[in-house]
């Protein structure tokens, strides 16, 4: 009877204990916060068994230039924000994340050793309760399958497909006038 007693108090401990740290405001939900401990250990072990068990086996390798171009150009609209340029540095979103976004074009960052069914995974259904978005809906599965070409060959680009992951120009727009109105001429005085 003791015992059952003692197993059921254990049983219930755990959970108040944490409902009493997450009422009192005291668990780490800020993206600044430091991981809990054994956050990392069961999140990698989670997601890890489940890719092993889902991620497709296909080789990257005979992909085109021109795939690699296409996969550049999908890169800098979906990814780069997060997961920097090469040479550049980290970008703004990529400092502040929670957990931070490897640097995809850096020798701690990239994922060249990774089988691409791994890669392609991640890309496709994204990584629950990080930044790294599920692109299934956004993406098609040729672009998905281009953008993992890309990063998967990190290490070993072709000359024109390092060119399109040049930081793009930033685009601005002015219209006449619109920019700057104290510099625009003052409306013409009508008489009567
Ligand atoms: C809003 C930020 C954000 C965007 C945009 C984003 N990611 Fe991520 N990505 C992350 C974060 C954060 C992680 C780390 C997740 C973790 O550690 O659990 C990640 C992880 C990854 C990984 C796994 C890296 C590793 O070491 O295992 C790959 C590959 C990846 N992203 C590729 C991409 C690609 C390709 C795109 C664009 C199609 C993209 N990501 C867009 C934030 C982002």
């Amino acid at each position: 009877m003791k015992f059952l007693v003692g197993f059921i108090v254990g049983l219930l401990v755990l959970p108040l204990i944490l409902v009493l740290l997450a009422a009192g405001g005291r668990l780490p939900v800020a993206a600044v916060d430091s991981p809990m401990p054994l956050e990392g250990t069961f999140a990698a072990l989670g997601l890890n068994s489940r890719i092993k068990r889902e991620a497709p086996n296909r080789s990257v390798t005979n992909f085109t230039p021109l795939e690699l171009v296409s996969g550049a150009d999908i890169y800098q609209k979906n990814c780069a924000a997060c997961h920097g340029l090469p040479n550049q540095g980290v970008p703004p979103v990529g400092v502040g994340e929670f957990p931070r976004p490897p640097q995809l074009f850096t020798a701690v960052g990239r994922v060249s050793d990774d089988p691409a069914g791994v890669t392609y995974w991640k890309v496709k259904n994204g990584i629950r309760l990080s930044g790294m978005p599920a692109f299934e809906k956004s993406l098609t599965d040729m672009q998905m399958w281009q953008v993992t070409a890309l990063v998967a060959r990190a290490d070993n680009l072709p000359p024109q497909v390092m060119d399109a992951l040049k930081p793009q120009p930033p685009v601005i727009m002015v219209t006449a006038g619109a920019a700057n109105p104290a510099e625009s001429p003052a409306p013409a005085q009508t008489r009567h």
